[in-house]
């Protein structure tokens, strides 16, 4: 963060209470530019998450004071995706515009869904498709969803469609989950790094904050590697957060973790499910890149395969088309909770968030395309998902840059920070910028929360041109770093940090 502390009414005081909406007027001084203000306070492992924080007062007088939070949060997050899309690189139409490796999508197999989604069976019309349906979607799609999330979470029982319900993305699924399970102002523990805009997800709606459980790349004590979540981390976190009267209300968990490409094992599953069953919390399970494990066998273990839940009604999973079809753009996102209370909340909001009546067929007839997922989709996008991983850590290995190596999800968790001279995150988005000028955009890690200075997110399920200009961008910006200070080890040689724990494998 940029230095400033955040102070004890900082933390969502500008949320504390639904008669009183955020007001950018009583919000904490400055945290810098991110979307989340606070610096590890108290315990160890803890901070405090305050949205609205380090946003100058000023607000439009055509806005709402909570508008123009909304509308600050999001430009300060959006820079380099807005600077993307009025740049995009084109092959023939724009070969010096911008290639993007930060957002988080498949492009590797649009031949095969475009073939898949343009069959005689998507294309079908009937009055209840053109008509307002049930907010929790067609029953025909629940009963299809019950059935895949069935086989491919390896459910030991059929899952129950009345337990299902589809919304227009898992954004908005987080979104309305927050607004029903808390009250403004309270907070769920999430680890750090994370997928960055949960942060806005729970806040622009639900006046929601999070509770970071800072992870370290280092490997200390007993853990085994890098960025580990234990229980102990999260019972520090916790204790932390409600010492500071911080109402806690749930967990949120990434499996396959978004942005290390951790999988956690069934045994460290459960021992979360355990411990916010302990501390009656909620928790969200973000399953959305279950199928993205492109490494055989595959070790992901579904929450819904256990063969009990600790505690099924404050268990409630998430997953969605997005990523592991790679379809970002059709936007569908499915909810599984046995808690009848919070799925009918849900569904009452599910009215902003609901799914045009024909895309639902499709969905439907996608997923029950059981063989085509199979034997022709899954494999090869595993096959490709798995070269273009290849490509991108051969070269990370070729320019001397640490990597987490790991088998799952669409990105890289890569270290920079050898490459920052005093260890900012000042630095950090100066180097982000410095690779943007140069026409290529990487996602910074403070935009995860991470709590060391340095490290990028590097998306590599691209087609291997765009790949292959990426680097070469890349490569350029770190030689010319490499040029102007003598104090940075030459391109090839291995940082210190790597040569103890093994390159790719930090
Ligand atoms: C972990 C995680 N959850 C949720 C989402 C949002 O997905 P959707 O496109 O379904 O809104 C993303 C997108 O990047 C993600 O990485």
């Amino acid at each position: 963060m940029d230095g400033v502390e955040a102070g004890r009414s900082g933390r969502c005081s500008a949320v504390s209470t639904p008669s009183a909406p955020p007001s950018s007027k009583n919000l904490p001084p400055g945290l810098g530019d991110g979307l989340c203000g606070g610096s590890p306070r108290g315990t160890d492992g803890y901070r405090w998450c305050a949205p609205g924080a380090g946003l100058s007062q000023t607000t439009s007088p055509h806005l709402s004071s909570r508008g123009s939070i909304i509308r600050r949060l999001r430009d300060s997050s959006e820079m380099g995706y807005n600077a993307y899309h009025a740049d995009k690189y084109d092959e023939d139409e724009n070969p010096d515009g911008i290639i993007n490796l930060a957002t988080s999508e498949n492009k590797l197999c649009f031949d095969l869904l475009s073939e898949r989604l343009n069959q005689k069976d998507m294309h079908h019309i009937e009055p209840t498709l053109l008509q307002y349906a049930d907010w929790r979607g067609h029953g025909f799609l629940r009963e299809e969803v019950a059935r895949f999330l069935t086989y491919y979470c390896k459910a030991p029982a059929p899952l129950k469609l009345q337990n299902v319900i589809v919304l227009n993305g898992c954004t908005a699924l987080f979104s309305v989950l927050a607004t029903v399970l808390c009250e403004p102002g309270e907070a769920f523990l999430i680890a750090t790094p994370f997928y960055g805009a949960i942060t806005q997800d729970l806040y622009f709606y639900g006046n929601v904050c999070l509770a970071y459980v800072d992870l370290d790349s280092k490997v200390t004590g007993t853990d085994s590697r890098p960025y580990q979540l234990t229980v102990e981390k999260l019972e520090a976190a916790l204790q932390g957060a409600r010492s500071e009267g911080t109402n806690v209300k749930g967990l949120i968990l990434l499996n396959p973790h978004n942005p290390l490409g951790d999988i956690y094992s069934l045994e460290e599953m459960l021992d979360f499910l355990e411990f916010a069953k302990r501390h009656a919390l909620h928790v969200i399970v973000d399953e959305i890149y279950m199928l993205s494990v492109f490494d055989e066998p595959s070790p992901f273990h579904s929450v819904l395969g256990m063969d009990r839940l600790p505690d099924p009604q404050r268990t409630h999973v998430m997953w969605g088309t997005s990523k592991d079809f790679g379809i970002s753009g059709i936007r569908f996102g499915v909810l599984y909770t046995e808690n009848q209370d919070v799925a009918n909340a849900v569904a009452s909001l599910g009215c902003f968030h609901s799914i045009c009546g024909t895309v639902q067929h499709q969905i439907a007839q996608l997923l029950r395309d059981q063989d085509w997922i199979d034997q022709v989709y899954l494999p090869e996008n595993h096959s490709r998902l798995k070269a273009a991983h290849t490509y991108v850590t051969d070269q990370l290995n070729s320019l001397g840059v640490p990597f987490l190596d790991r088998k799952a999800g669409l990105f890289i968790w890569i270290d920079l920070s050898k490459y920052l001279r005093s260890g900012t995150f000042q630095e950090e988005k100066q180097l982000g910028r410095r690779f943007l000028d140069n026409k290529v955009l990487l996602s910074c890690g403070q935009g995860f929360k991470c709590k060391e200075p340095g490290w990028f997110r590097l998306i590599f399920s691209d087609k291997k041109p765009r790949l292959q200009l990426g680097m070469q961008r890349i490569r350029q910006v770190l030689s010319e770093l490499e040029l102007q200070s003598g104090n940075l080890p030459p391109p090839c040689q291995q940082p210190e940090q790597s040569s103890k724990r093994g390159q790719g494998d930090l």
